[in-house]
């Protein structure tokens, strides 16, 4: 396992921050079945598609009894319960539609979900950790973790869109293993006063950035944009910065006043916070407050992963010091292929997002009813809002720009 001493002594070890070198923060082998008391939880969870379809996820969810959390006891069994619970509520909130949303959650589901969330130290709405990272299985688990061999464990409605935007995310996930499993060496280099190790650590980051953004050019593959945009999306949506929800949700049984929170967004992955604090890209006022706010969405460990490597020395004070040109040279390549990983994830939010939306705006002023085409259904209060409620392309380019200025102003330039 990669281990180096911080700079105060202590060991750096992922181990303790629950990632692993294999599969980074994914969690490995997540479990596909709970104990046979919380079959009603399953029941519904493993058909949310054909119960929001038929408009009788709702009511199935409200003859659902009261159970008790407390025979939940593996990290595993509260993560799987943890993911069941979040999709079985985005299905009962959004079932309806933006029209038609609830203002409380009833007590049956809102006492065990908040429960579970405590003991998980994750947030009662479905979080990147609950959709993505633990919502895998192997369909031959002797076989690749690719595409073909991989299914989720819980799914929304949206068909295989569905699928492919979940699994396409793990597998950039999966990608971006090796650079976390590198950080610790980039660590004990810069302890040990090692440039050319440093180097060398950052070279693996860089691979395993492009890797990501190699995995990202299969969303174009397996998701459907007018899908994505008109059917999945609002299932993914919060009740925080939501004019559909403007006071947010009452969890019965929990607390008397409605509660925001985020909806579920890749903004919620480790992976870029990690980089930005090893490099040492700091974000302007608002997007930074927006960014760690995602941290909250986070499991803990990983977010302590996150602050701790905000506590190490300044990398790019130490290459200034050891003015090594092989150093230099890598450290300007990994923020280099950060940058093109934004810059294609800018390109990913055009196609998915802003191209369906003005395909939407045109259908509503023609004033073509629904149901001609799957853009025609979206919410329109998403509109110029990402599913984590940021305001979305004015965020992204700006977070872009900042990983350009921070670093790399005439780098930048060769990468785009
Ligand atoms: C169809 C695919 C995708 C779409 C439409 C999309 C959309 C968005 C949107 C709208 C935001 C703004 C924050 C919010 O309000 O949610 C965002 C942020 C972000 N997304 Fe995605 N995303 C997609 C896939 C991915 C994938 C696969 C990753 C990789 C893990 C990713 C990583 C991020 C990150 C790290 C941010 C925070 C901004 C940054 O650090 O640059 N996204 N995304």
């Amino acid at each position: 396992m990669a281990a180096a001493k911080t700079h105060c002594g202590a060991s750096f070890s992922l181990d303790a921050y629950h990632v692993s070198e294999e599969f980074g923060f994914i969690l490995p082998d997540p479990l596909d079945e709970l104990p046979p008391y919380y079959q009603p939880w399953m029941d519904v969870a493993l058909r949310i598609p054909e119960l929001v379809h038929a408009r009788e996820l709702r009511a199935r969810v409200n003859k659902m009894p009261l159970l008790s959390s407390e025979f939940l006891q593996k990290h595993r069994e509260l993560r799987l319960a943890h993911l069941a619970l979040s999709m079985v509520t985005m299905g009962y909130v959004w079932q309806e539609g933006e029209g038609g949303t609830v203002e409380m959650l009833p007590c049956n589901l809102a006492v065990p979900y908040w429960e579970v969330s405590q003991r998980l130290g994750l947030p009662p709405i479905l979080t990147h950790a609950d959709g993505v990272l633990a919502n895998w299985r192997k369909k031959d688990p002797e076989g690749p973790f690719n595409m073909e061999n991989l299914e989720l464990l819980v799914r929304l409605p949206g068909g295989d869109s569905v699928q492919g935007f979940f699994l396409v995310t793990l597998l950039v996930e999966l990608a971006g293993a090796p650079a976390v499993a590198s950080i610790p060496r980039v660590i004990d280099g810069v302890q040990r006063g090692d440039a050319e190790a440093v180097a060398r650590a950052l070279e693996d980051i860089s691979q395993s950035i492009q890797d990501m953004t190699d995995a990202l050019k299969m969303m174009q593959v397996y998701v459907e944009p007018s899908v994505f945009y008109g059917i999945m999306r609002i299932y993914l949506s919060g009740w925080k910065d939501n004019p559909c929800m403007p006071r947010g949700l009452i969890y019965e049984g929990v607390h008397a006043e409605p509660l925001q929170y985020s909806g579920g967004s890749a903004a919620q992955s480790s992976l870029l916070h990690c980089f930005d604090e090893l490099l040492g890209i700091r974000h302007e006022t608002q997007n930074g407050d927006f960014l760690s706010r995602m941290r909250n969405y986070m499991p803990p460990a990983h977010k302590r992963l996150i602050q701790d490597l905000s506590a190490q020395p300044p990398l790019q004070e130490f290459a200034r010091r050891q003015a090594d040109g092989q150093l230099n040279r890598a450290l300007q390549l990994c923020a280099a292929k950060l940058l093109a990983f934004r810059s294609y994830h800018i390109n990913v939010v055009g196609r998915f997002i802003s191209v369906p939306a003005a395909r939407a705006r045109q259908l509503r002023q023609q004033r073509r009813g629904a149901g001609e085409d799957a853009v025609s259904r979206a919410p329109a209060a998403l509109e110029e809002r990402g599913t984590g409620g940021s305001g979305v392309m004015t965020f992204l380019k700006s977070v872009r720009d900042q990983t350009k200025q921070a670093f790399l102003p005439e780098a930048g330039k060769d990468v785009e």
